[in-house]
């Protein structure tokens, strides 16, 4: 499974990217919103930084403008995936992108059946979010379940990107899912690496070895 970072936040993205544990990165609005920073700054830095997918998400509503804003987002890096929103509108606009060979990603997907359009209408990427049915007393990890099966029923290549990762349970649940790639805020992708044991153990280690070389 590929890993995303779920942020705008040129550090975190710099600094997980130098684990070396990161395959692209996912941003929207909201995030934009909270570094302060337009979509278009933001993603120029990015892709200077990460050599992978980016997804930039679109602010219209409509297929046309989303269109418009689409085009000049792709235009700044071959790596560019516009994020458009599971909606009529913008189905109609990734139509257009999958004709003209740009990359996309259809955000906000929260059923089955969105997936299916999406990806009959080729879709490079779904984003089912997952944490936010979970807050409303659904499993959203059945979700991921489900599309893939969906998927795989009929070989469709649109990848499953689960989204609104919470925690490490979610990474985890997502790869026994076989969900194509998770987009993971940075503190959970930090978490990814921890275990009491794993300390345990290299302090055991490390105060054993010591006794050996002080003899
Ligand atoms: O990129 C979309 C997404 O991952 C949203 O997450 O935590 O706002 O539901 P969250």
């Amino acid at each position: 499974m590929q890993l995303f970072i779920d942020t705008a936040d040129i550090e975190e993205i710099r600094c997980a990217n130098d684990w070396g544990i990161i395959d692209g990165v996912t941003t929207n609005p909201s995030l934009m919103a909270k570094v302060g920073r337009t979509t278009a700054a933001v993603i120029r830095e990015i892709v200077s930084i990460v050599d992978g997918p980016i997804s930039a998400e679109v602010l219209a509503t409509e297929a046309k403008s989303m269109i418009e804003e689409g085009r000049i987002l792709s235009q700044i890096h071959k790596n560019v995936v516009i994020k458009l929103p599971m909606t009529i509108e913008g189905v109609k606009a990734l139509n257009w992108f999958s004709k003209n060979g740009i990359k996309t990603n259809l955000t906000l997907v929260f059923s089955p059946n969105q997936a299916l359009l999406a990806a009959k209408c080729g879709a490079t990427y779904i984003s089912p979010f997952v944490g936010r049915l979970d807050d409303h007393g659904h499993d959203g990890m059945e979700l991921i379940r489900e599309i893939r099966t969906i998927f795989d029923n009929y070989a469709f290549t649109t990848k499953i990107l689960s989204a609104s990762i919470r925690s490490t349970l979610h990474v985890r649940e997502a790869a026994l899912a076989a969900s194509d790639v998770a987009t993971v805020p940075f503190k959970v992708l930090k978490d990814l690496y921890s275990h009491p044991l794993t300390d345990r153990g290299v302090e055991a280690f490390t105060s054993d070895y010591k006794k050996v070389t002080t003899k």
